[in-house]
């Protein structure tokens, strides 16, 4: 996957005529159809109040699981912890949520505004231990743009 490729668009996104939910979804439709093994994405943003993620913009199938507590599932942990979260095998993890039986492996990167964690990009794939670090390089630069923002 050549992810180099693919900036220029991102930033493209980020610097049109939108509203900030409209980027955060064209954001999502773009690596959904770029990257093949991107299967489903979207964007959590933390409630630090109530210790809660929230979803906003995805695209992918529809989850349950609009609010997820601190601590809980790999989203909840990375909430936490301020650390990517790579995911080969989802069904190796104890503290995993099911989104559905399609899923295979997850990767979840946090969003730093200021230095503060206020969300993450989350990403499904359908495959087995499809991420490398380039995906991780990748999102962090996502998340780097989606910064702006804010
Ligand atoms: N699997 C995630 C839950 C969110 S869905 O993937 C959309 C988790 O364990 O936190």
């Amino acid at each position: 996957m050549n992810f180099n490729s693919l900036q220029p668009s991102i930033k493209t996104i980020i610097s049109s005529n939108k509203t900030r939910d409209e980027k955060l979804f064209a954001i999502c439709q773009f690596l959904n159809q770029n990257v093949p093994y991107y299967n489903w994405v979207g964007f959590y943003f933390a409630n630090h109040e109530t210790k809660t993620l929230h979803l906003g913009p995805y695209v992918g199938a529809a989850t349950d699981h609009t609010i997820i507590p601190f601590g809980k599932g790999i989203c909840g942990q990375v909430a936490e912890s301020n650390q990517n979260f790579v995911v080969p095998d989802v069904q190796a993890q104890d503290n995993y949520i099911a989104c559905s039986l399609t899923v295979k492996s997850e990767i979840v990167v946090p969003l730093f505004v200021n230095g503060k964690n206020i969300g993450q990009i989350d990403i499904d794939s359908h495959e087995i231990d499809p991420f490398t670090k380039e995906d991780e390089i990748f999102l962090e630069f996502v998340n780097q743009q989606v910064a702006l923002l804010f």
